[in-house]
């Protein structure tokens, strides 16, 4: 047993330095190797076991669908959810009280972390530094500085970090990658994307557990970082609703699709932004805006427009339309269509004011006949529309088998501390110009918004 054990370790503890590493950075090579033996397991504890981890099609699911992967520990500032999490694991987890005595445990290989995002960095960090591989939930980040500390602690340490952005792994995002980069859509300049949502309690007021008391909760371990304050459930329950814990709309909804749109798109960080963000309905509950729009200009030659409000869903829930000079990919209510464009010219309206004989003349050229005509297909553009539907299984344990994937052969995780750093820190660029009320900029050389004199 005992060699067993040191026998996987080994084999988790082989260097990875360098794969999250930051673009910039000249990252060490990947010394990839088969796990010793098909039976060898992975062990895992789950840091924060909240609605995400337990729901349906959730992160428990999807762990537990792995194979060869087991949880053997969890660890939650909430009682509740740690005794339904160990029942949930037909009580193979133990309960290791906070994560300092789990992430010192040798026998934990990797942990997912799923807390509230003010601790993502401190417990990711402290995760890394211990030796373990991470999956660490979307957003990323609280703030833009957490970033850089959590991308150098993964390559100090030679470990693997994953971000939890699903969407990336499923088969529609893969699809519309795919003809996008085929060309098919021609030069795409812009990209619609909205995340609505509408809710008779309001969005992000949960129901709080009755038997949550200062007895069965954890307010130190949940406070962490953030500024000192009186117990509230409220808080603790509802934190979305409060930026000491949480960017609103920005890094909880628009960070996936930010997230979808750098990876569809290649794209790293947006140069400037603009938005507005106002809390129209929700005074009394949030600090946090329900309703916020956001324009986001990219170098690589392209705009985007976010927009979500939490007090209608009706026209369009959530998704994402990408416009370009030949088609277009729309994914809404699930569905996935690629849709080819007609450009024709239609100067008919102005050239019928021109004098008769002009008009004539110019409609009897050739080349003004030929581009009157839809049809002069290149053959990499779209013919007619393509519908898909996602298919199989759920993106996140998709996403989830992914991680595991690297961290058995030791290769480069599907959305590595870089990526998700920029997702969020697009997001991050959203308030601040909501708080600024102006737009910002992006400082590439310094990984910051740019400063105003
Ligand atoms: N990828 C997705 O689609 C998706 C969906 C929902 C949530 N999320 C992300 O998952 C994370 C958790 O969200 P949630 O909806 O599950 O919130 P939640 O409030 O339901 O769960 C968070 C859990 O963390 C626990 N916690 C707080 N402080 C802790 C500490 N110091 N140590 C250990 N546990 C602690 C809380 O008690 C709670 O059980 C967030 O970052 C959120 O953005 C992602």
């Amino acid at each position: 047993m005992e060699k067993k054990r040191m026998s996987r370790r080994h084999f988790l503890g082989r260097s990875v330095a360098g794969v999250t590493g930051l673009a910039a950075t000249r990252a060490p090579l990947v010394w990839s190797a088969p796990p010793d033996s098909p039976n060898d397991r992975i062990q895992v504890g789950i840091i924060g076991v909240g609605a995400r981890v337990q729901s349906a099609s959730g992160l428990l699911e999807a762990v537990q669908a792995v194979p060869a992967v087991e949880v053997v520990g969890v660890c939650d500032a909430y009682r509740g959810r740690v005794e339904r999490a160990i029942a949930r694991t037909q009580g193979n987890a133990r309960d290791y009280g906070d994560c300092v005595r789990m992430l010192a445990d040798p026998a934990i290989d990797a942990v997912i972390i799923s807390t509230p995002d003010h601790l993502h960095r401190i417990l990711a960090v402290q995760a890394l530094s211990a030796g373990k591989d991470v999956y660490l939930e979307k957003p990323m980040t609280w703030a833009i500085e957490d970033g850089p500390p959590m991308v150098a602690a993964a390559q100090k340490h030679g470990r693997l970090l994953q971000i939890g952005s699903q969407g990336m792994s499923s088969k529609t995002q893969e699809t519309a990658r795919e003809r996008i980069r085929s060309g098919g859509l021609g030069q795409v300049t812009l990209i619609r994307a909205t995340y609505n949502r509408n809710t008779r309690s309001g969005a992000w007021l949960y129901p709080i557990p009755p038997d949550a008391t200062e007895k069965t909760v954890d307010w130190e371990a949940f406070l962490g970082p953030a500024p000192k304050r009186p117990f509230s459930l409220e808080r603790f329950f509802r934190w979305r609703c409060y930026w000491d814990y949480s960017g609103g709309i920005a890094t909880d909804l628009f960070v996936h699709l930010l997230t979808t749109i750098h990876f569809l798109m290649d794209a790293r960080m947006p140069s400037r932004v603009v938005a507005t963000g106002q809390n129209y309905r929700y005074k009394q509950t949030h600090e946090v805006p329900d309703t916020v729009n956001a324009l986001l200009e990219y170098p690589e030659g392209f705009a985007v427009n976010l927009s979500s409000t939490f007090n209608n869903e009706a026209a369009s829930d959530s998704g994402f339309e990408i416009l370009g000079t030949e088609g277009a990919v729309i994914f809404r209510g699930g569905q996935l269509v690629v849709k080819p464009e007609s450009p024709v010219e239609g100067n008919d309206w102005v050239v019928s004011s021109w004098p008769e004989q002009l008009e004539r003349a110019y409609f009897e050229d050739p080349k003004v006949r030929a581009a009157e005509r839809p049809g002069s297909w290149d053959p990499r553009m779209l013919r007619e529309s393509e519908a898909f539907s996602e298919q199989g299984r759920g993106s996140t344990a998709v996403h989830m088998a992914r991680f595991f994937d690297s961290v058995r052969a030791r290769k480069p995780t599907v959305q590595d501390g870089a990526t998700g750093h920029r997702a969020a820190a697009a997001a991050h660029m959203i308030n601040e110009s909501i708080r600024r009320g102006r737009m910002v900029e992006w400082d590439a050389s310094a990984g910051a918004i740019r400063k105003v004199a």
